[in-house]
């Protein structure tokens, strides 16, 4: 196991800037920053119900994941036509470049569109053009992840399978969003059958505000290879060893836990608990247009609050980043290569 060379803790925010990473956990939709989604609006001929991007901004101030889901699905009314779903997802791959993040594997929300009466072409015709080019003008790599929203039926999940079958070659796999509590994952137990059934990765949101319940069932009911959140899992010693003992990645989002008040503050998060428990715990932004940070403030931010967290945990938390990928495995090691080198020179300087 490689062990980082011992690197200062004023130099950590320097170091978690520049180092490679992949973003595991992040819902394209909720990048739609406000200029954007004031923007789009104009572009499009759509009214909202905010008189300026301010009034808007100001309207982010959740108290859990309701109540930021319902101003988030609001925001994504602006997006109609494919070049909307590209420019959004250019954006973010702009952005994520920048920080240094080298794979992003990206969910995106259809029915969302869908219901408005959108064309499923016209989501992920736009979100894969803006991936393929991202990979060709700024070398990022990116996939997309297909979301079922877990507050409507299970009919409706197949109906959107269906309709997103023609494009089974530009996504990766599918993944389990929106409100928990109440929705369990069984609810989609056979849809998620029949997406294993044609090869899909799958994952699913679990333990974000929902019950440790709740992870063992997107393990052993949907058969999710990951799981988005997963925070609430150390109430469950023995599911705390099965994640440990299967390394079953944890996606974990410190700002989103933030705002929607999971934890009362970032110096309560248990980041650093379910890295020492041996987990294979990564950092997300989640919806980062609307939880104040990116993928490197997400980084700075909890490891400023934690400081037990430190340079190893830093190399760790990338390393699980690219393990827990569903890149090819010589991609991810190269990556992983390209993160030792990176502490190297920062141990060096
Ligand atoms: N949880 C559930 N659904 C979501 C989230 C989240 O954090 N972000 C966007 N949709
Ligand atoms: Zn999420």
């Amino acid at each position: 196991m490689f062990t980082p060379p011992p690197i200062a803790r004023d130099r950590l925010p320097a170091l978690l800037a520049a180092m490679p990473k992949a973003e595991l956990h992040i819902h394209i939709e909720g990048s739609l920053e406000p200029e954007m989604i004031f923007a789009l609006a104009q572009r499009n001929g759509v009214a909202l119900p905010y008189a300026s991007v301010e009034q808007l901004r100001r309207a982010y101030d959740f108290s859990d994941l309701q109540s930021f889901l319902d101003i988030y699905y609001a925001g994504a009314s602006v997006l109609l036509h494919e070049q909307d779903f590209y420019d959004m997802a250019r954006a973010y791959l702009a952005r994520a470049a920048m920080e240094n993040v080298v794979h992003a594997e990206i969910f995106f929300d259809p029915q969302t569109h869908t219901a408005r009466g959108v064309g499923m072409e016209t989501v992920i015709r736009g979100l894969h053009r803006a991936c393929a080019d991202a990979r060709a003008e700024l070398g990022i790599s990116a996939s997309l992840i297909l979301c079922f929203l877990r507050h409507l039926s299970e009919e409706d999940a197949f109906a959107t399978l269906e309709q997103a079958m023609p494009f089974l070659d530009q996504f990766i796999g599918v993944g389990l969003d929106s409100s928990e509590v109440g929705h369990p994952p069984e609810k989609f137990a056979r849809v998620f059958a029949r997406c294993r059934e044609l090869g899909l990765h799958l994952v699913a949101h679990a333990g974000e505000e929902g019950p440790p319940a709740y992870i063992w069932s997107a393990l052993d009911v949907l058969g999710a290879e990951r799981i988005d959140h997963g925070v609430q899992a150390v109430h469950d010693t023995a599911l705390m060893r099965r994640l440990a003992d299967e390394r079953i990645a944890l996606t974990v989002c410190p700002l989103s836990n933030l705002k929607l008040r999971v934890f009362p503050q970032l110096s309560q998060h248990n980041l650093k608990r379910l890295l020492d428990a041996g987990l294979v715990a990564t950092v997300n932004s989640d919806d980062p247009a609307y939880f104040g940070g990116y993928l490197n403030q997400n980084f700075t931010e909890v490891f400023a609050a934690l400081p037990q967290l430190d340079a190893r945990d830093a190399w760790q938390l990338a390393h699980n980043s690219f393990a827990a990928s569903f890149a090819p495995e010589a991609q991810r090691r190269a990556w992983q290569d390209r993160l030792a080198e990176c502490f190297a020179q920062h141990a060096g300087n």
